[in-house]
């Protein structure tokens, strides 16, 4: 009876990426706490997710809680056409600030494939804005994930699984493979010289392509598309809602790879996994693109959650963290482990391959055929792993204890070796 809101609840709602008529039914979860989710039966797991890369510091931070707290008592929400309050505008210089290069004007909205959707905007409207007509189409890359709204879509891999229903339905885009060495750079630059009358950028998730495989690429591979959209004059997009805070290494991971995009957008770990909130930022040249006298010139984008005020206290408490605690340290320690811990998967039976960049292990196998039961015999064994496509992976808070991150490894270990 304690749980009659499951049962009653259950048939009303619908879960994401999900077959409800397949699907095992999902985990009630009462309380989370550091990096441990704790169900209603009283089973306690040790979180392998963080809550889709969000929750960096642990769930509940006392820190991020209060801010939020102090917050709700003051304003909660309010609007952000023509009104404009302290956390918001906190957020957005210490962002700038964090940043690398003139990355300097913050638009927030509320979620990872809105922020991809408002960087699209951007690009397109910055050539509009400049004279230029026609160029609608983006360079995006096989393996990579933008998000699911219609526009993130549609510069996803569409092979990757996610999307494929929709193909034929989607705008068109460009989606090539990454030049990764000198041929692929001088296929790229050829690509572009024929089309560049189209193009209005090149968008990337630098080092990691997250969801649509946890692939890892050498900032080689940034710094050659840097130096493409200068030569040909095209905007380039890095998408760090997956590798920015920390999460592949170091704060952002355009600041590793010493690479400036003119637009960047931010999102998942923003708020330390609190509450939902993202960024789109952009360089200095292209707000200057839409600088002027003329009305039709203004980015005409508001998301009424705009500026949430909870969330950006949420993530000012995030950052001071950040500041405080010795995150990045605390990732060298999470890759360090991970690498030797999940080295000895390399021996199992189809196993692929093993990889981790910053606070990302990967075993990736050949191919996974029921990943229904994968995910319950990883619940089996105390761990929430969630894995997906042919992929096992880790991506624990970076406060996780040297002993809850080897009983994930270990859970992997058991479950593959049989
Ligand atoms: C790189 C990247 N971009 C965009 C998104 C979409 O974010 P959201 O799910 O908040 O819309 C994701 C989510 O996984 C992502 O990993």
């Amino acid at each position: 009876m304690e749980n009659h809101w499951y049962e009653a609840g259950l048939e009303h709602v619908w879960l994401p990426y999900a077959q409800m008529k397949t699907m095992r039914p999902p985990l009630p979860v009462v309380r989370t706490q550091g990096c441990r989710i704790v169900l209603a039966d009283g089973r306690e797991l040790i979180d392998g997710m963080a809550s889709w890369w969000t929750a960096c510091h642990g769930y509940n931070h006392p820190h991020i809680r209060a801010a939020v707290e102090r917050q709700l008592a003051a304003m909660p929400h309010v609007m952000f056409g023509g009104l404009v309050h302290e956390p918001a505008l906190t957020l957005a210089r210490r962002l700038a600030a964090l940043l690398p290069g003139d990355l300097d004007r913050v638009f927030f909205s509320e979620s990872g494939s809105v922020a991809v959707e408002i960087a699209m905007k951007m690009a397109i409207q910055y050539w509009l804005n400049r004279g230029e007509e026609g160029r609608s189409k983006f360079i995006a890359f096989k393996g990579g994930y933008h998000g699911d709204t219609t526009g993130a879509m549609a510069v996803s891999d569409p092979d990757g699984g996610m999307h494929d229903v929709f193909h034929g339905v989607l705008p068109e885009h460009f989606v090539l493979a990454l030049p990764t060495d000198r041929a692929g750079e001088a296929a790229l630059s050829g690509f572009i010289q024929t089309h560049r009358e189209q193009i209005a950028g090149i968008i990337v998730e630098p080092l990691v392509q997250g969801a649509g495989g946890m692939k890892f690429h050498a900032a080689d591979v940034l710094h050659t598309l840097r130096t493409l959209a200068d030569r040909h004059g095209l905007l380039l997009i890095f998408d760090e809602i997956f590798t920015g805070f920390g999460r592949a290494g170091s704060m952002f991971a355009c600041g590793a790879a010493g690479v400036v995009p003119d637009i960047i957008t931010l999102s998942k770990a923003l708020t330390g996994g609190t509450l939902p909130l993202a960024a789109t930022v952009a360089r200095q040249h292209v707000f200057e693109a839409f600088w002027s006298d003329d009305p039709r010139h203004a980015l005409m984008h508001g998301p009424t959650y705009m500026g949430n005020a909870l969330a950006c206290a949420a993530a000012n408490a995030s950052l001071d963290l950040f500041e405080r605690e010795p995150r990045l340290a605390q990732v060298a320690a999470i890759a360090e482990q991970m690498a030797r811990e999940l080295a000895p998967c390399r021996g199992l039976p189809g196993v692929k391959d093993v990889r981790v960049q910053g606070a990302i292990g990967v075993v990736e196998l050949e191919r996974i055929d029921d990943l229904n039961a994968l995910r319950a015999r990883f619940v089996e064994q105390g761990v929430f792993i969630r894995p997906f496509g042919n992929v096992i992976y880790l991506t624990p808070s970076f406060t996780v204890s040297s002993d809850e991150l080897s009983k994930l490894t270990r859970a992997i270990s058991k479950v593959l070796g049989g």
